[in-house]
């Protein structure tokens, strides 16, 4: 990482890049932002873009571009079977990965179907430091159950420990004890550990999760979608990791898994995915799904658009001016908020800033989804789109109940390259002030809910008229402020 010290002893995160195209935005009165979140079920992932004025949903498919990326679009080889574009994505995922094989898919959680369509049987276990959604979708649709075995400590919410996202290993072995390795389908790692905040995990502890799954015959796979995250935590925060280059760590990480997979959407900045394999064997029992779901074996879903920008994207990861940008963002919002009593997660990870709605409104039930009305209020508050990830992104319990989320977030994501200090300093602000006033938010209700993802089109009304008391408090304190 460049390292500028500034005169006046402050901490700056300095981008090692400008800005060359840019996109106008809408920030609407308080009073339509009240009416857009209405008309959207109090789902933001219902908001129009029209409407938003900060896109903190995600950093899915919206990280910015860079020119290179942009620029390799225009001499992509456009052909069903056979594309340039495609053998040179091959070429440049084995220079850095280093496994023989690639099935490309459309986006993650098509890779996600794939393996799990031909790794899970019914019964069987999927022991994993954490759960992604689509993830654990797939795999319960196949038959087959996820146990997930992060340390007690990555669920604490306020922590100084580096490596959040670090299975538990004793409790593994005990997951395999008890299941039999036989019924165990694999074990998934899950880098930049998402839905508890973007926690990283160490090289050391892949190494130890390697080390069972040899004893056991398993294999280990790893969802790299925010893998580049990650190698920015184990490059500053790993000893065993000082003084390796990013692509010397990406390569170690590698080396100890069988399969890795990702969504291109997060890694590479482009839109896609795709699945490394290290055998020929997992090649050929994978390779029939992609053209029955995604498409040829040359483009699995992807435009060859992509998949050039997707090459140059996956080399400048190996950069870690160009993977710090991320973090070293979420750090700054993270710790800002936190020096003004905000509860949020620490220590700051990858993703995003995530805002921890079990303690910033801890008068509201967790079955009327406090990281939902949080993300509604926020909205409301700035014009602001964040993400619940929280109770309402779980699916309720076979018996109809609610599986109560081990923690209640509104992830306000930080795409890449893509907003500026002044921007994050604004959404803060937002967020200050909506703590300052966090009493007059209330909890939701579903008024239509989807058995399958309901989190993704689900709507939702206020328990209580707490929106049109946030309104009326808005206008008091800002004035004629939008
Ligand atoms: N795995 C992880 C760790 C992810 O974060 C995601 C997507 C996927 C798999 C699925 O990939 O979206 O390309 O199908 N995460 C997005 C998010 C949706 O907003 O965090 P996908």
């Amino acid at each position: 990482m460049s390292q500028v010290t500034f005169f006046g002893g402050e901490t700056v995160p300095l981008e090692m890049h400008k800005v060359r195209v840019v996109q106008k935005l809408n920030l609407r009165p308080v009073e339509e932002r009240r009416k857009a979140i209405t008309e959207a079920g109090n789902n933001t992932f219902l908001l129009q873009n029209c409407d938003v004025f900060l896109d903190m949903l995600t950093d899915s498919g919206t990280n910015a571009m860079s020119d290179q990326q942009v620029a390799s679009m225009l001499v992509a080889d456009d052909s069903y079977a056979g594309s340039a574009s495609y053998t040179r994505l091959e070429a440049k995922l084995r220079e850095i990965f280093g496994m023989p094989y690639f099935l490309p898919v459309h986006q993650g959680r098509a890779a996600e179907h794939i393996l799990a369509e031909a790794l899970v049987k019914p019964g069987d276990v999927v022991p994993m430091n954490y759960h992604f959604t689509t993830t654990k979708a797939h795999i319960l649709l196949r038959g087959g159950t996820v146990s997930e075995l992060v340390t007690d400590a990555g669920l604490e919410v306020t922590s100084e420990l580096p490596f959040k996202g670090d299975m538990d290993i004793d409790k593994l072995r005990a997951v395999i004890a008890q299941a039999g390795a036989e019924h165990v389908a694999f074990v998934r790692m899950e880098a930049g550990t998402n839905l508890i905040g973007g926690q990283p995990i160490s090289l050391a502890n892949l190494q130890a999760v390697r080390t069972v799954c040899d004893e056991h015959g398993l294999l280990l796979v790893l969802d790299a979608s925010l893998l580049a995250d990650n190698l920015h935590f184990n490059h500053t925060r790993e000893a065993a990791c000082r003084g390796l280059t990013v692509r010397e760590i990406t390569r170690k990480i590698a080396d100890l898994c069988d399969i890795m997979y990702f969504s291109a959407r997060k890694l590479g900045c482009v839109r896609g995915g795709g699945i490394c394999l290290r055998t020929e064997e997992q090649y050929r029992s994978l390779r029939s799904l992609v053209p029955l779901y995604e498409g040829f074996l040359t483009y699995g879903g992807m435009s060859v658009r992509e998949i050039e920008a997707l090459t140059v994207g996956l080399d400048e990861t190996m950069d870690e001016d160009m993977i710090s940008q991320g973090p070293q963002f979420i750090a700054a919002m993270v710790e800002e908020l936190d020096r003004r009593g905000v509860p949020v997660i620490t220590p700051p990870g990858g993703l995003g800033c995530h805002v921890d709605a079990m303690r910033f409104l801890d008068h509201v039930p967790q079955d009327q989804y406090p990281a939902g009305a949080l993300g509604a209020a926020a909205y409301i508050a700035g014009g602001i789109r964040g993400m619940e990830r929280g109770t309402l992104s779980e699916e309720r319990e076979p018996d109809g109940s609610e599986k109560l989320a081990n923690m209640e977030l509104l992830r306000l994501a930080l795409p890449r390259r893509v907003f500026t200090l002044s921007q994050v300093k604004y959404a803060v602000d937002r967020v200050s002030w909506l703590y300052e006033n966090r009493k007059l938010v209330g909890g939701l209700v579903f008024t239509e809910e989807p058995e399958i993802l309901r989190f993704f089109y689900g709507r939702l009304a206020p328990v209580s008229d707490w929106q049109d008391k946030l309104v009326a408090k808005f206008r008091a304190d800002f004035g004629d402020s939008l």
